[in-house]
């Protein structure tokens, strides 16, 4: 399912914007750009395992990265399993629950469990997230337009969680920030594999 063109500044999407694509025949296209060396790499985003397997019975160039949304409150260990099953790098996206977008929530960063291990350890709640990421062996895009944040968010190599942050972050709730959008979106986007 993608997003029709021009219609990214509205959320949630109105369902006439969501449109079916080819997958088979643009996969071709970008296994096409890697073997003539216009990319040394090709990948996928926002692909449940389901969708993967599906790709995967018919590419004969594999994806090397799945970006998908991943956070605490939303922490797809199924989606991770499979992707390193299957040797796919993992990126993830809205580390921070993607506040202040359109499409994004305060769940990350207003949520009481991960205040907890931040005080106990000196950190904000944005290194917490990151440092859960970074301890999982996924790739992260975190994204900071302030200079203070941005050097906040590379200081998270010099602690570790420990076995009690990580009950706490196992019962967080989970929720993806998309659960609000438009129902073709919410229904297909993640296949209930959470
Ligand atoms: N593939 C996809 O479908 C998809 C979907 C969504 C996003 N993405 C990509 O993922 C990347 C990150 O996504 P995102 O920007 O939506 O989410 P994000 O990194 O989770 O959140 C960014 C927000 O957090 C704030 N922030 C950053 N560091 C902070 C800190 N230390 N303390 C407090 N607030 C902090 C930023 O504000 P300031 O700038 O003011 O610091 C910004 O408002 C981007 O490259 C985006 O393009 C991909």
């Amino acid at each position: 399912m993608a997003v029709k063109e021009g219609n990214w500044q509205e959320y949630p999407y109105p369902e006439e914007a969501m449109a079916y694509f080819d997958l088979k025949g643009v996969w071709q296209a970008m296994e096409e750009c890697q073997k003539q060396g216009l990319t040394k790499f090709i990948g996928v985003s926002n692909f449940s395992s389901k969708k993967l397997q599906n790709l995967l019975s018919f590419a004969t160039i594999p994806p090397s990265v799945n970006q998908i949304e991943l956070n605490p409150t939303w922490q797809q260990k199924k989606l991770r399993e499979y992707c390193q099953k299957e040797g796919i790098i993992v990126t993830a996206y809205s580390p921070l629950g993607s506040v202040g977008t359109l499409w994004g929530s305060n769940g990350v960063m207003d949520n009481e469990l991960l205040k907890q291990i931040g005080e106990a350890h000196g950190k904000s709640v944005a290194q917490v997230s990151l440092r859960w990421l970074y301890e999982l062996g996924v790739t992260t895009a975190v994204k900071s337009y302030n200079k203070e944040r941005m050097k906040q968010n590379i200081e998270i190599f010099d602690w570790s969680l420990t076995k009690d942050d990580y009950k706490k972050i196992d019962e967080i709730k989970q929720k993806s920030m998309f659960s609000n959008g438009p129902s073709k979106l919410t229904e297909t986007l993640w296949d209930e594999e959470n």
